[in-house]
């Protein structure tokens, strides 16, 4: 086949990003967008099956605009750049969330988080589940920092009769999590997304919830745990809470009379060394408990609050 592009192709040539693409994960991310630029599929799987992104094969098979396009990207990949924040978005269980710089990119962590949420409601509310018709609407449940949306339009999905409220101070998280409810639930989904402070807004001091879950900040400030690219690229307000990474907990700790009833149920998730203070911070709960993740690390904690 005849090359399609003018000279200028050589001055981009000239970058040499393409031979800098080695890594598989880049390839994927590619791969990912020729996809969406509606490039021949079968083309694509043997560039992904072969590991090869050649200039040549580009050059002949993709328009020019695309061509520079993943130029742009490759040297964003380089320097660490989220590739969820490339693609726009972000799997999270069953579902495709959008994502974009500002909030928060949800983790595998937080889908064991979610389906450790819904295995204890199963058994607390087995009526729920075994009885289509029975109404949870009794139960109301409160998410606090709901970044994309994705535990709450998952719980959603579970739990269809469950009235959810969240809550997220970022202005963007509530226009992307707001989106990707609608996109997902449909446009006439009933979780009451509000952006504000959880603990000043004034809706919140007026009602109590039977559940509530987060997946707050819990990284210590100068944590030398957390990779140099989350730190860059993603919101500090969705990963920061003070020296020690418990400021948030502390905060929900002496909130909790306020959001709680007699028996509410409380989910948080939290940092894989944070078990044992963060159950000093809530000894005043019953029932609390820690789980493990895959790895075996403590990083979801549960617990039911005593009037
Ligand atoms: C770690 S992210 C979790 C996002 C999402 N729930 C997830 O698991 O992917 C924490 C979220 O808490 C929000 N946040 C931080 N401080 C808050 C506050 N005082 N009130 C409400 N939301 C807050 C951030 O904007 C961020 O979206």
């Amino acid at each position: 086949m005849k090359p399609i592009f003018s000279i200028s192709v050589q001055a981009a040539l000239q970058t040499k990003w393409l031979r800098q693409i080695t890594q598989r994960k880049q390839i994927l991310l590619f791969s990912k967008v020729l996809k969406k630029l509606a490039v021949d599929k079968a083309l694509i799987d043997a560039m992904v099956h072969e590991s090869i992104f050649t200039e040549k094969i580009l050059l002949q098979k993709i328009p020019l605009s695309a061509f520079f396009m993943l130029g742009k990207m490759a040297k964003q990949c380089q320097k660490g750049f989220p590739m969820a924040y490339l693609l726009k978005e972000a799997p999270f269980l069953t579902n495709m969330l959008k994502v974009e710089p500002g909030v928060f990119i949800p983790r595998p962590e937080t889908e064991e988080f979610v389906i450790y949420i819904q295995k204890k409601l199963q058994k607390l509310w087995p009526k729920a589940l075994a009885t289509p018709d029975f109404s949870i609407a009794n139960e109301h449940m409160l998410e606090i920092g709901f970044g994309s949306g994705a535990i709450s339009i998952a719980l959603q999905q579970a739990f269809p009769k469950l009235a959810i409220s969240a809550i997220d101070i970022s202005k963007k998280a509530f226009k992307l999590a707001t989106a990707n409810a609608q996109d997902i639930l449909g446009p006439r989904h009933s979780i009451q997304f509000m952006e504000a402070d959880a603990f000043t807004h004034m809706a919140l001091q007026k009602q109590t919830f039977s559940l509530l879950v987060s997946n707050p900040p819990y990284v210590a400030e100068h944590s030398k745990d957390l990779a140099q690219e989350v730190r860059k690229f993603e919101p500090a307000s969705a990963l920061f809470a003070g020296a020690d990474g418990l400021r948030f907990y502390r905060k929900m700790a002496s909130y909790l009379p306020k959001f709680c009833t007699r028996d509410s149920l409380i989910f948080f998730e939290i940092g894989f060394d944070q078990a044992a203070d963060v159950i000093s911070i809530f000894s005043f709960l019953k029932n609390k408990h820690i789980e493990k993740d895959f790895l075996g690390k403590p990083r979801f904690f549960s617990a039911v609050f005593s009037a």
